[in-house]
């Protein structure tokens, strides 16, 4: 696969990913009712994490970064990092959706801090 579609294949993975985050917390704000169909948002922030993961080490794989027995650059395994954090989130959209404030703060400082990593690879 091209370092172009593989590209195009993240900022899809990261879209899906925080459209499902966002959509978790927008359903709890809600209140305690379940509306139909609750589980889209859940699945979209999975299959979005998936896709970003996977797209990831396509994009790691063009750039040649996991050449041998090195190991992967700084910048990599603090994306990975943030990749975590973005997972765990669901559970900080489903339980603290009365800060909501603060949680897109949080999920906005995410996909901020992914981006910085991947344009600037400071370490
Ligand atoms: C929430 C997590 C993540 C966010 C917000 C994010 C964001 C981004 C963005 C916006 C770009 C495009 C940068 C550009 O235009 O050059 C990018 C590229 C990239 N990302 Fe991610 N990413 C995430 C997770 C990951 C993970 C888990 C990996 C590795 C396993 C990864 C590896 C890369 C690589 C290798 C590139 C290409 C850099 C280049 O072309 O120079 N990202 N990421």
């Amino acid at each position: 696969m091209s370092y172009q579609t593989l590209k195009i294949l993240h900022i899809a993975g990261l879209a899906l990913t925080f459209m499902g985050l966002a959509g978790v917390l927008g359903m709890k704000m809600n209140g305690g009712g379940r509306p139909k169909r609750h589980w889209v948002f859940f699945v979209v922030h999975g299959v979005g994490l998936l896709l970003l993961l996977a797209s990831g080490f396509g994009l790691v794989d063009r750039l040649g970064l996991m050449r041998g027995t090195r190991a992967l650059p700084g910048w990599v395994q603090a994306k990975l990092v943030i990749w975590l954090l973005a997972g765990a989130a669901v559970s900080l959209a489903s339980r603290l959706s009365r800060y909501a404030e603060l949680v897109l703060l949080f999920f906005t400082a995410l996909v901020v801090a992914g981006a910085w990593l991947a344009i600037t690879k400071p370490f």
